[in-house]
């Protein structure tokens, strides 16, 4: 279940989104580019976000919602601070991305979707996100991890730990 989103205490992000859609060119082609900066702002898109999207951008709700859901990058769900997102296409799958997937889930005590107790890190599978020479490979948040081992995840986990002073 989406919580709440409560506008009156996100108006400075919405200024920022707001911003943002004022420098696209064509409103009806941006939904993609506006709904990851709103994701990037907000964590997350909660249905009264995608419609204030909708809004904003002059286009049919429906369509917001079909790109939302269509594309797994994207979450309704509030996520972590690190959204650990793994790629589970074909090159990496094959390179053996199941085993990383199994060792984060085994060191966060986390299944795929969920987010840890303490709100840091969310686990997401994602189909190719493009960089398959890297294979395979992990994204979390902006940031591309490649050739992921296994033995890696400890130490991943311990750079974000570190880079927000836990
Ligand atoms: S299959 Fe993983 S990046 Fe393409």
């Amino acid at each position: 279940m989406s919580e709440v989103f409560e506008f009156d205490k996100a108006t400075e992000k919405l200024k920022l989104l707001d911003a943002f859609i004022e420098t696209q060119p064509t409103k009806e082609e941006a939904v993609i580019s506006v709904l990851h900066k709103a994701q990037s702002l907000f964590g997350y898109l909660p249905p009264d976000l995608q419609l204030y999207v909708a809004r904003k951008l002059d286009v049919p709700a429906a369509k917001v919602y079909g790109v939302v859901s269509f594309y797994s990058f994207f979450s309704e769900e509030k996520r972590g601070d690190f959204t650990i997102n793994i790629c589970m296409g074909t090159a990496c799958f094959v390179k053996g991305i199941d085993k990383v997937m199994s060792e984060f889930s085994n060191q966060l005590g986390i299944k795929n979707k969920e987010t840890t107790a303490d709100g840091l890190f969310t686990l997401n599978d994602v189909r190719c996100i493009g960089a398959c020479g890297l294979a395979p490979v992990v994204m979390i948040n902006d940031k591309v991890y490649g050739h992921v081992k296994a033995e890696d995840v400890g130490q991943i986990i311990m750079d974000c730990k570190e880079q927000k002073g836990v």
